[in-house]
């Protein structure tokens, strides 16, 4: 059974894939792991992947979505035997639908932490308050599992209600308008780090590229949150993929969602890290990254606490717009079998929030949960999906599906997902190994 619900256009699958795209990935993880890992030798290593790997495998991935009409398990699994190889290819998919659930953890409980300054900013918890005070309030969170429980619990509701009501009108609507109000208070954040942070610092921190503190661990991390960031890997961008509007140019659109979802991180990153420096913060502190550092910016800024409480929002609405595509390939999976959406929609978010519950008690369950995930399923399930994509699928297929015509803009696409993307990924995984 084939799908025929479609987006309403090509603009708001863009506008869909880039809500699945940007998210937490790009304004609380992305500025936080590049404080981690030094800057901007990782931020390179980064660019690169998602130049190199994620562009091409994004292309692969839309392009099974389109052609297969469903599901990620049957997108697969159907051309696999198409092409007269195995059915089995399938489990790629499956595995990327664990990986969602798996991520949906984690990710959760990060949203409901924004959540929570969504009331923390209305409430005026840090107008005015010192750099310290505001560092505590966020140690004072994660020392509180019922606060975070009430939050957390609060944000499946509302992504599970989002999914229940069907991929068009659920998803499709709220992302049209969000996306741009969130990057206009990216801006505005941007402009008050220029006028008050160390901008140069910051500017320094990100782009000076010192090689000496690129480990191999730093490069892993790298390319698997071009995977995360990207939504990657797992099979999300495969579903949306299957509503996508009959023949328009997959290449053009991917170009659009990398280079949105590029700036944002960027942007994110230079919105903070001048800040970071200014107060004395230390760039490698961690997840509290954002939640201290533009706290501080807004307890100073005229109308902070009104601009505080409409970015917290949106940061939570971005995450929304991601936590969807991470709970829908796993209901598109179960509704093939006949599963009504509410259900299967409720019951996945349901596992999901049972393993958030463990982060928030268990931190190593948060840690081990946000590795595995990033740096490990995700750049295998998009390098299977590069090799079914360039190797087991014939090239006729291949060239009729994506249509980017047979010029020098698909032939250089097919080197780079049949060459240097797998021979990349799996060398980045040797290297992570200590194997070479
Ligand atoms: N891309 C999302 C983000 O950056 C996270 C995500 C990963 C969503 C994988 C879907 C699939 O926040």
């Amino acid at each position: 059974m084939s799908t025929n619900v479609t987006w309403k256009g090509r603009w708001t699958f863009i506008l869909a894939a880039t809500g699945s795209a940007v998210g937490l990935g790009n304004i609380w993880k992305f500025p936080y792991i590049t404080g981690e890992y030094g800057g901007g030798a990782f931020v390179l290593v980064y660019l690169a992947c998602i130049l190199l790997i994620g562009i091409p495998v994004m292309i692969a991935e839309i392009m099974v979505g389109r052609a297969g009409r469903s599901d990620p398990v049957h997108s697969m699994s159907k051309m696999g035997k198409a092409a007269g190889r195995s059915a089995n290819w399938g489990a790629v998919g499956a595995i990327g639908i664990l990986a969602g659930l798996m991520i949906m953890m984690f990710y959760s409980v990060v949203a409901g932490w924004a959540l929570d300054y969504v009331a923390q900013s209305i409430s005026g918890n840090y107008h005015q308050a010192t750099t310290a005070t505001i560092e505590q309030n966020f140690s004072l969170l994660l020392s509180d599992p019922s606060e975070q429980l009430i939050w957390h619990s609060m944000f499946c509701l509302i992504t599970a209600s989002i999914v229940a009501g069907g991929v068009t009108n659920g998803i499709g609507k709220s992302v049209d308008i969000l996306m741009p109000i969130l990057f206009g208070c990216l801006l505005l954040l941007l402009g008050y780090s220029w006028l008050n942070g160390d901008f140069s610092a910051g500017l320094h921190f990100m782009f000076d590229t010192d090689f000496s503190k690129l480990n191999s661990e730093a490069i892993i991390v790298a390319m698997g949150h071009a995977f995360f960031t990207l939504s990657l890997g797992m099979g999300a961008i495969m579903a949306y993929g299957a509503y996508f509007p009959g023949k328009t140019s997959i290449g053009k659109t991917v170009l659009t969602i990398a280079i949105l979802d590029t700036v944002i991180a960027l942007v994110a990153g230079m919105a903070m890290f001048p800040l970071v420096f200014a107060n004395g913060l230390t760039p490698s502190q961690g997840p509290g990254l954002m939640f201290v550092t533009l706290p501080i910016a807004f307890s100073t800024m005229n109308g902070g606490q009104f601009f505080g409480t409409i970015f917290f929002a949106l940061v939570s609405i971005a995450a929304l717009s991601s936590s969807i595509s991470l709970i829908e390939p796993g209901v598109a999976w179960l509704e093939k079998y006949g599963v009504k959406r509410p259900l299967s929609t409720f019951s996945l978010t349901g596992v999901a929030w049972l393993g958030g519950i463990a982060c928030i008690y268990y931190g190593e369950v948060f840690d081990a949960l946000d590795y595995i995930t990033a740096n490990i399923m995700l750049p295998l399930g998009g390098l299977l999906i590069a090799v079914f994509v360039g190797r087991i699928l014939s090239r006729s297929t291949v060239a009729q599906e994506v249509g980017m015509g047979t010029g020098a803009l698909f032939k250089s696409w097919w080197f780079v997902l049949r060459y240097l993307a797998p021979i990349g990924i799996i060398l980045i995984f040797l290297n992570s190994l200590k194997l070479i």
